[in-house]
């Protein structure tokens, strides 16, 4: 008698009946063979980019931290529905000036597209380059969590009732936002191609470089600085709804953030490879410029307690810690903590009446470390 074996997906299954000859005009002589039994996988053997040990293999664990992101992120479930927008509704309408409703829209507008960028940074242009299933675990997570920030943003455009159409195509036609997007979108563009070669140094270095942007700066500064007007008005009671999606979406953000600071960390070691910091410095640069033209347009006219001076200074901050968790120089030596407020505030509180009113209680409250 044949027992079926679970790990044998190649051998046809033939009816296993004594005295009939089973007959499969089918199979050729290769099919019918029996295949090799295959050497067990080694976690040693595995690596960030162009390894060889069996994809579809979870463990034996070589990065059992990628492991760990992918439980945490999944502690952080939410979805834009659970909170509350009627008085956002009212907030937006009534209370806010005119340079208050200019800031929150092109900030939304940013997002909208931003986040679309994310997900197909990381789902078409990096998490085919892992070999390592863990990696590539936390990365579909990822490409979910990305996908279900821009149902936030759309779910509060559709809330205010703002022109949807208008507020997507801003990115399109104001410069100043369409430069961070442009910036992106190169970043993307040169290491999207199927066969980009990670065997060839110089591509690999491109590679590192690209992900460095979106996990450092794209992820890591721009949209952790970039919920920050929302936040400002948050802390005046307003758009209170708003921006607690927003601080549910940056907890994500923050997972990938630290989470592409420790593959790029990894990377580095294994591919005995260091960033370029002539390349590392025009990409500080580029994004200070991006981000202060930026700042320049959505608070052209600064709002209570928060200016386009501050939102700059904030990104430089921001900026250096994010290259000291990555170990590389500091782009802005002596920047300063200017919105000392912005980690405790981006940090979920749980005294939210939304809260108080779901059946079951989110399972993590403060258990997620930011940074
Ligand atoms: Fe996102
Ligand atoms: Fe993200």
């Amino acid at each position: 008698m044949n027992a079926f074996r679970f790990d044998d997906w190649d051998t046809p299954v033939q009816p296993a009946v004594s005295g009939i000859p089973t007959v499969n005009r089918n199979f050729s002589p290769k099919m019918e063979t029996h295949a090799a039994a295959l050497a067990p996988t080694n976690a040693a053997d595995k690596r960030i980019v162009n390894g060889k040990a069996d994809i579809n293999q979870l463990a034996p664990f070589k990065y059992p931290w990628a492991w760990e992101f992918f439980l945490k992120a999944n502690r952080n479930h939410w979805t834009p529905l659970e909170i509350g927008m009627a008085q956002d509704v009212h907030d937006y309408h009534h209370k806010l000036s005119p340079a208050e409703r200019h800031v929150f829209e092109n900030v939304l507008a940013y997002l909208t597209t931003s986040d679309i960028l994310a997900m197909r940074n990381i789902g078409l242009a990096v998490m085919e380059k892992m070999s390592a299933p863990e990696l590539q675990i936390y990365q579909a997570r990822q490409v979910y969590e990305e996908a279900l920030h821009t149902w936030t943003y759309q779910h509060c455009i559709e809330s205010l009732g703002l022109a949807q159409q208008e507020i997507y195509n801003r990115y399109r036609v104001v410069p100043e936002i369409h430069g961070k997007i442009a910036l992106a979108n190169r970043r993307l563009e040169k290491v999207l191609r199927s066969d980009f070669d990670l065997t060839d140094r110089a591509n690999l270095h491109e590679f590192a470089l690209s992900y460095f942007f979106f996990a450092v700066i794209f992820e890591g500064c721009w949209f952790y600085n970039g919920f920050t007007p929302v936040f400002a008005l948050q802390r005046r009671g307003l758009m209170k709804g708003a921006a607690e999606q927003l601080q549910y979406i940056m907890r994500d953000e923050v997972l990938h953030c630290a989470f592409g600071i420790r593959v790029i960390r990894e990377l580095l070691i294994e591919e005995n490879l260091s960033l370029d910091p002539t390349a590392l410095r025009q990409l500080w640069d580029e994004a200070e410029a991006a981000e202060t033209a930026y700042a320049g347009y959505i608070l052209r006219e600064p709002i209570l307690g928060y200016n386009a001076e501050l939102h700059v200074q904030q990104f430089r901050f921001i900026a250096n810690r994010r290259a000291r968790q990555v170990g590389v120089a500091e782009p802005f030596p002596g920047a300063e903590n200017v919105l000392p407020w912005l980690d405790e505030q981006a940090n979920l509180r749980k005294e939210k009446n939304f809260f108080e009113t779901r059946v079951t209680e989110y399972q993590t409250g403060g258990a997620l470390a930011w940074d």
